[in-house]
């Protein structure tokens, strides 16, 4: 497979909680080592269509192909390897493990990978390095910032090499300035290492971080060419 060809490919998603439509119809082609940022109000579908592509969520038609693979045609088990051995994870809130250190906390994909702890632990700190928060290493979340801890989370997700990064609203809960540079910290990574990322935002300042736009509303998505 070439790097122009499709990573990701979904189609004609369709996905309703109760009688609310969640998705209705969309449709996003994620390729290899590009940043798409999907944008859209509050309540447009973006995070389920974020679940759906990352194989979280299974929609109720449509299909969602990951290297030619159909999602729902795997097992739960290999949905969850692949969620582990492919795919990175940024929330809005970090969602570190509270009683983990920084570097336990990135270390923690690699160890539950059966990496030894003391080449995790190395690793994880290149990570932090990288990520300018070698200073906070033996901290515990609560003990940091919320930009740190984003920052912790991004080398977390970045950790295990994933072919596609899933950064739901990563910036939602920080101010503009440590917004922009986990944003520039999160993209230089994925530019250097290869690795998609799918960024799911209502901000157009944190959306002008990626390569492509895609327009979420009412549960259906539109491809934006690229106005810069
Ligand atoms: N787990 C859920 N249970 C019930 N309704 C949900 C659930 N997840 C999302 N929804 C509804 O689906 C719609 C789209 O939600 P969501 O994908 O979270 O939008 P966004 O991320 O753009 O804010 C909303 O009306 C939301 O209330
Ligand atoms: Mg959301």
């Amino acid at each position: 497979m070439t790097a122009a060809e499709p990573l990701l490919v979904a189609t004609d998603l369709r996905k309703t909680y109760g009688r609310t439509p969640a998705l209705d119809g969309a449709e996003l082609t994620v390729r290899a080592g590009e940043v798409v940022a999907v944008m859209g109000p509050s309540g447009s579908g973006k995070s389920t269509l974020l679940h759906c592509l990352a194989g979280i969520v299974t929609p109720d038609s449509g299909e969602v192909r990951y290297r030619g693979r159909q999602l729902s045609a795997m097992s739960d088990g290999e949905r969850s390897a692949l969620r582990r051995t492919d795919f990175g994870f940024v929330f809005q809130f970090g969602q570190l493990v509270p009683e983990l250190t920084c570097l336990e906390n990135v270390a923690m994909p690699m160890r539950l990978a059966g990496r030894r702890r003391k080449d995790a632990e190395a690793l994880a700190a290149t990570w932090l390095d990288r990520l300018e928060v070698a200073d906070i290493a033996g901290q515990r979340p609560g003990e940091v910032s919320g930009g740190q801890g984003q920052r912790v989370a991004v080398a977390r997700a970045l950790v295990g090499d994933p072919r596609v990064v899933f950064a739901d609203e990563p910036t939602g809960a920080l101010d503009s300035l440590n917004g922009e540079r986990v944003m520039r910290l999160l993209t230089e990574a994925a530019h250097d290492t290869g690795a998609a990322v799918v960024l799911v935002t209502h901000e157009p300042r944190v959306a002008a971080y990626s390569d492509r736009e895609i327009v979420v509303r009412d549960g259906k998505s539109r491809d934006m060419e690229r106005v810069s």
